[in-house]
């Protein structure tokens, strides 16, 4: 079980690290776009908050020669890069060939079972359902990740699912029950995973109990 953080925000990034519960980010062009400064600038800064950080990068070419090109010039820029590619079947011809030369693969954009099978079979490591997008036209996104699960399940594939697109921290309890290898967040929503009424409540309390137990000399 794993959390990412969504964003290439480097103070959120460095926060969600202290927090002690991310192991990666992702990005995809948007998120890159937020941060004024060119990609490689972006993931080289990243990488070096925690060299140990896995960070997904995404392709932007829609070819698979360029985006076969493209993932290996991104897969040097750091430690443990994996690379976004999009889910078409020119996407599905790069992640092939990439899987042969050992570079690691995250096939982006599923909205459906089949995609999710297509990329597997292709030979994707992971894949990233957008479940929030789905419950933003009234599908259902939770449920896309159960199904994906179950055959993934079945069907021993070895594709792990980075659920992304998360709308609410409630949601990412249900996605890890359903089977998410990894969810990933943007970083209001991971500060509001911390939260509970009753723990700030229990803190205070035993803070004032502790203040009257006498101290040793
Ligand atoms: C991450 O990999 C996705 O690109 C991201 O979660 C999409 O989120 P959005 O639907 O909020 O843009």
């Amino acid at each position: 079980m794993q959390i990412f953080l969504d964003t290439a925000n480097l103070q959120e990034i460095s926060k969600g690290i202290e927090g002690g519960c991310i192991s990666g980010v992702t990005t995809n062009p948007t998120i890159i776009s937020k941060e004024n400064k060119p990609l490689q600038k972006c993931i080289r800064d990243i990488s070096a908050l925690d060299p140990d950080l896995t960070i997904l990068v995404e392709v932007v070419s829609l070819e698979a020669k360029d985006m076969i090109n493209e993932a290996r010039q991104l897969s040097r820029l750091a430690n443990n890069i994996i690379v976004k590619i999009p889910m078409t079947s020119q996407g599905l011809a790069s992640v092939r060939i990439l899987s042969q030369e050992n570079i690691r693969t995250a096939v982006t954009l599923v909205f459906s079972c089949n995609q999710a099978i297509a990329a597997s079979c292709a030979g994707a490591d992971y894949i990233a359902p957008f479940v929030g997008r789905l419950d933003d036209i009234n599908a259902d996104g939770l449920n896309l990740i159960k199904s994906i699960k179950k055959v993934f399940t079945i069907q021993n594939a070895g594709t792990k699912i980075i659920s992304a697109s998360i709308r609410t921290p409630q949601s990412v309890a249900e996605l890890f029950i359903s089977g998410s290898d990894i969810v990933t967040v943007p970083g209001n929503i991971l500060q509001a995973m911390y939260k509970h009424p009753l723990t700030d409540s229990g803190l205070q309390k035993f803070s004032e109990d502790w203040c009257k137990v006498p101290k040793e000399l």
